[in-house]
């Protein structure tokens, strides 16, 4: 089974994905992580990314597709891909097309995420990762027993660079105008799955579960 988690920056994606690539054992692909790890060790290709990401705007169609043309495929024992991130725009969705098939796969479903721009704003407003472990927490939701220190190892708890108000604002904005529109796009082809992404994270795993299952 190859999927699509999709749905606007803050939705829960990664946070659903954690819990999906388990049970259904599948090859987690999030092209921000991706993105995000070239920056850190400071990649040429990090490089580039780096101040698009920053902005909240989409970093270029040739970088991203790189990315994921390289991971799809090779999914190892994985019983397929999950897309997380990616596409963004209706060319990415096009080309993943062409790639999809001249590898002789398809994308069977695109679950697509939904809340509440209000949920959204305070769900990316209160996001933190443990600096050492990456061990994710959110102080709204989710907080450390003890305040900027992690559960699990003692590292710092630390936000990420495009967390702040105005650069969400931006993603939310470059998310209508460029990534909404490809929902039309899939469930044309008939492989839109739409969930409220509004309940506790339990909820939505439910959700996306049953879903599945029933295809
Ligand atoms: P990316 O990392 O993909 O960011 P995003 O799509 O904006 O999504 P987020 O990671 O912000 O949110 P999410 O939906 O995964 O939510 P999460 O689970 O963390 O991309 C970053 C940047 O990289 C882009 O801006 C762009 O520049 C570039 N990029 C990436 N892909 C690209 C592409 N294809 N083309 C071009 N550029 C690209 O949850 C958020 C918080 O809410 C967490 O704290 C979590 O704990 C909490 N939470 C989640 N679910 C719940 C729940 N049900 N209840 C309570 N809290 C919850």
């Amino acid at each position: 089974m190859n999927i699509i988690l999709f749905g606007p920056p803050g939705v829960g994606k990664g946070t659903q994905a954690n819990r999906l690539k388990e049970k259904y054992n599948l090859l987690h692909l999030s092209t921000g992580e991706a993105l995000r790890a070239e920056v850190k060790n400071q990649t040429e290709l990090g490089i580039k990314a780096k101040e698009a990401m920053d902005k909240g705007e989409l970093v270029s169609d040739d970088i991203v597709v790189g990315i994921v043309v390289n991971a799809i495929g090779n999914v190892g024992d994985a019983k397929g891909v999950m897309l997380d991130g990616f596409p963004r725009n209706i060319s990415q969705a096009i080309t993943l097309d062409k790639v999809m098939e001249e590898k002789n796969l398809k994308i069977d479903y695109v679950v697509s995420l939904e809340a509440d721009r209000d949920i959204i704003l305070k769900r990316l407003s209160g996001r933190r990762s443990c600096e050492k472990c990456g061990k994710d927490y959110n102080i709204f939701f989710s907080p450390p027993k003890v305040e900027g220190t992690c559960d699990e190892c003692d590292g710092k708890i630390i936000g990420r660079s495009d967390d702040t108000e105005q650069v969400h604002l931006d993603r939310l904005k470059v998310y209508e105008n460029q990534t909404e529109p490809l929902k039309k796009y899939y469930a044309e082809k008939g492989i839109l799955c739409n969930i409220d992404g509004m309940g506790t994270v339990d909820e939505v795993f439910a959700d996306i579960s049953k879903e599945l299952d029933s295809k």
